[in-house]
């Protein structure tokens, strides 16, 4: 397996494999399984995680798993610790290192991500327990004009260098996630300028920490029209906006660009990944997914909580692995999606040649 972190970061976008994002504190995966009746605790989330991690075939479509402090520290039912299973999978082990978005003082609705104290002492301990890479999210949250305000943006761009710094520090590919939130009735446009301005600053401050962006990764959110926004935007529209925002502000020598899914269904996830990958214009990096939602909800509804449907969770976990895999090649076809129980049909893929 990859040694020198470049590699890792490499090795993390190979052609055709992205991240499964499982990072998700026993708090919101509390919520995720109450929603659907299933009772939350230590042994119900690690019997969860198994199930996912342990689908057959993952490694194929799958390169790295963010487990999060309970996950890599609990066992699968042979005794393995979930890091060594996965490694042995040949799947890398990675962890969400942020102690979560907390109030921001002096501005009422929006966050800045905690986490920094003691992190350099966290990370070495997660080295040691076999993680190759880190993860951690920064919130941006968009209200008409008046927000993101400059104080969020650079608190948040600012956290995420100085983590970014100490994760490399620790000999760990950092996963850089400036998400600015879906939730909202902002358009396109809107949604463009924030995530341009976001992402000039936090490549400013990480050029400012001295951050190898040979060794890093980022995981934004697409460019996109907030989920109360009146505006429809396209498949294509969207895919275009996305990949002109990033390709204005993300250095080359970034090697991967992975996305969350921030609430958007299994299937339109995929089918923006798609769009994005087929569009003819030269991206520098990798464009690949780290979806936590859109690749865990189907297998989570399948599995229910019951150890008899473990095995059809997995199944959907790895269909739309399978199908984000082909996304990150530009090779997904909605057909793929026939003969899916419960999987709704998106609209047609289209083949993507808008000009610059
Ligand atoms: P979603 O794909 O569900 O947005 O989750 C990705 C993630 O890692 C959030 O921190």
């Amino acid at each position: 397996m990859a040694s020198k972190l470049s590699d890792v970061a490499r090795t993390l976008v190979a052609p055709g494999k992205g991240i499964l994002a499982a990072g998700e504190t026993p708090g919101t995966l509390t919520k995720r399984f109450e929603a659907l009746g299933i009772h939350s605790t230590p042994d119900t989330r690690r019997a969860y995680r198994e199930m996912l991690f342990g689908a057959y075939g993952a490694s194929e479509f799958i390169s790295g798993v963010i487990l999060q402090d309970e996950t890599i520290r609990q066992q699968a039912s042979g005794g393995l610790p979930f890091a060594r299973m996965l490694t042995e999978l040949g799947i890398l082990p990675g962890i969400k290192v942020d102690a979560g978005a907390k109030p921001l003082a002096g501005s009422p609705g929006e966050t800045v991500t905690e986490g920094l104290d003691g992190l350099r002492e966290r990370l070495a301990e997660y080295r040691k327990m076999g993680a190759r890479f880190t993860k951690w999210r920064a919130v941006l949250r968009i209200d008409g004009d008046r927000l993101p305000t400059r104080a969020c943006i650079h608190a948040n761009s600012h956290a995420l260098a100085r983590y970014a710094a100490l994760a490399q520090e620790a000999d760990m590919v950092p996963i850089v996630e400036p998400e600015v939130l879906m939730e909202g009735a902002h358009d396109l446009a809107r949604s463009d300028e924030v995530t341009s301005e976001v992402l000039q600053e936090v490549f400013r401050e990480l050029f400012v920490e001295d951050v190898q962006l040979e060794c890093l990764l980022l995981k934004p959110s697409m460019v996109i029209p907030g989920s109360r926004s009146s505006e429809k935007a396209s498949q294509l529209e969207v895919a275009a906006a996305t990949l002109r925002c990033l390709l204005r502000h993300v250095p080359a020598a970034v090697p991967g660009v992975v996305f969350l899914s921030g609430g958007q269904s299994p299937e339109l996830a995929t089918a923006h990944l798609d769009t994005i990958n087929r569009l003819q214009w030269p991206a520098p990096w990798t464009v690949s997914f780290s979806y936590g939602r859109a690749l865990q909800d189907p297998a989570l509804e399948r599995w229910g909580g019951h150890k008899d449907r473990a095995e059809a969770g997995a199944q959907a976990l790895i269909h739309r692995a399978r199908c984000n895999s082909a996304a990150a090649l530009g090779a997904y076809s909605p057909a793929m999606e026939e003969g899916q129980d419960g999987i709704r049909m998106p609209n047609a893929a289209q083949p993507a040649t808008l000009d610059h």
